[in-house]
């Protein structure tokens, strides 16, 4: 398995492996494949990574980031992240969110927030914190982690439109 960051003939097949991955997902909006499409339009797709199996065999999962705010703070925000039903449970989610992680830092961003299940995500170190919110969802889904010496900050969470317009 490589992770690599997304070249444009991967585009369509993004799209189907994040609307295959989400297909079941109880929480999906059903728009995560637009969602994609709605950042790499606006050119706000900061970082955007396929887990590719070996022997040119297709793309099995994917991870992308964008720009958001946690109060006045500009902080990196991870969403979404999927693997196809037929490769979950191998650690192909798990190796792309420490890529992920790891390429945001030497962008130099201060820290990562995201919105998902704590039971996955505390492995990495992501934490909700008192006063991170997230207007609707339940306080203990947002979290976020920093990736510097600099405390997480907190305060509302105010993703790219796209989120809301996909
Ligand atoms: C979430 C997802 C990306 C994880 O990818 P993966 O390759 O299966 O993850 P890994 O194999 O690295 O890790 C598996 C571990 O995560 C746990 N896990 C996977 N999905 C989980 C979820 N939604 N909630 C809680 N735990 C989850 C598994 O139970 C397993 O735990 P264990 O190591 O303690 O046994 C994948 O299941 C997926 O694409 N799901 C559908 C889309 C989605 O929900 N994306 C995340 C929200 S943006």
């Amino acid at each position: 398995m490589q992770i690599r960051p997304e070249q444009p003939q991967d585009h369509s097949g993004i799209a189907a492996l994040t609307s295959e991955a989400f297909r079941n997902a109880p929480h999906s909006g059903g728009n995560e494949a637009a969602i994609i499409e709605a950042l790499r339009a606006d050119q706000a797709l900061i970082l955007s990574l396929v887990a590719e199996a070996a022997g040119g065999a297709g793309l099995t999962g994917h991870i992308s980031a964008s720009r958001c705010r946690i109060g006045t703070a500009d902080q990196a925000l991870i969403a979404p992240v999927s693997v196809l039903p037929a490769h979950q449970g191998q650690g192909i989610g798990s190796a792309l969110i420490r890529a992920a992680l790891e390429a945001l830092r030497l962008q130099g961003w201060p820290g990562v927030a995201l919105v998902g299940d704590p039971a996955f995500y505390a492995r990495f170190g992501f934490q909700a914190r008192p006063g991170l919110s997230c207007e609707g969802i339940p306080a203990e889904y947002v979290q976020s982690l920093s990736l510097g010496s600099a405390p997480a900050p907190v305060g509302p969470l105010i993703l790219h439109p796209a989120f809301f317009t996909a």
